[in-house]
């Protein structure tokens, strides 16, 4: 039985004064159960004090982005060996907001899942197509060659300890939700695409989420799809109400 994980992804908003709020109001009420993984991913500046305070706690918190190197002359970046030694547990890789903004590849991708594992992060990868090229019929194989290029030479244990996000494009933040029966197709195939990279049993363990407007009133919905593990959330995670709902959903 996979677990159920839900993420909550800020982007670049709140200050800290705003994130330690949420945080606070968000531990004293959050499930103590251990089939839903709470987590939330913060900016970089507010992650120190976030991990703080929520040491003890069943709330987790992620980086939204890494470089792939330990150290070096790679001015305004962080590292994976700052994440770990900041007590960050989990670290987003790819989002498309990364791809289509800041020059993400399928390559960096895969040097940053890899440099997640080294340093014992855990990676949260996000996959999914434009508009464009689901109205070409391409989501079956671009999504396809994105998990193949994310996973490339990780082990089937760090496969199975990997967190896959399918985000369709055209519904992040425009309130379009892909529809049950297509996000859960897309996630089957990304998990039989996993099984053909390594086996059954690593697939059947891959938790595999969906995100792109999920919303209190539409997770519940998503989550009982056979292959819709969890979610990574937007705009209705911004909110300490909201996120602790969908939270809820997963229990
Ligand atoms: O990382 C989260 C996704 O980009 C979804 O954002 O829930 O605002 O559509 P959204």
């Amino acid at each position: 039985m996979r677990k159920r994980v839900i993420a909550g992804n800020w982007k670049m908003n709140k200050t800290l004064t705003e994130a330690t709020q949420f945080v606070d109001e968000v531990v004293k009420s959050i499930p103590a159960d251990e089939k839903v993984e709470a987590i939330v991913c913060a900016p970089f500046p507010h992650l120190a004090t976030l991990v703080e305070k929520t040491k003890g706690t069943n709330l987790k918190i992620s980086a939204q982005n890494m470089h792939f190197e330990d150290n070096g002359a790679f001015t305004g970046e962080v590292s994976p060996v700052m994440l770990k030694d900041l007590g960050v547990s989990h670290v987003v890789i790819g989002h498309s907001e990364r791809r289509e903004y800041f020059a993400e590849t399928d390559e960096t991708v895969n040097k940053k899942t890899h440099a997640a594992f080294n340093h014992g992060l855990t990676p949260i990868v996000c996959v999914g197509e434009t508009l464009e090229q689901r109205e070409a019929n391409e989501t079956m194989s671009l999504v396809e060659t994105q998990v193949k290029k994310a996973l490339e030479g990780l082990t089937n244990d760090q496969v199975a300890q990997t967190i896959i996000a399918y985000e369709p494009v055209w519904a992040i933040g425009t309130g379009k939700t892909a529809s049950n029966e297509d996000a859960n197709e897309v996630c089957a195939h990304i998990r039989n695409v996993v099984k053909s990279l390594t086996d059954e049993a690593t697939a059947e363990a891959v938790v595999i989420q969906y995100g792109g407007s999920v919303k209190p009133s539409n997770v519940d919905e998503l989550l009982a799809q056979s292959d819709i593990d969890g979610a990574l959330v937007g705009g209705a995670s911004l909110e300490a109400d909201s996120f602790l709902q969908l939270v809820e959903a997963g229990t």
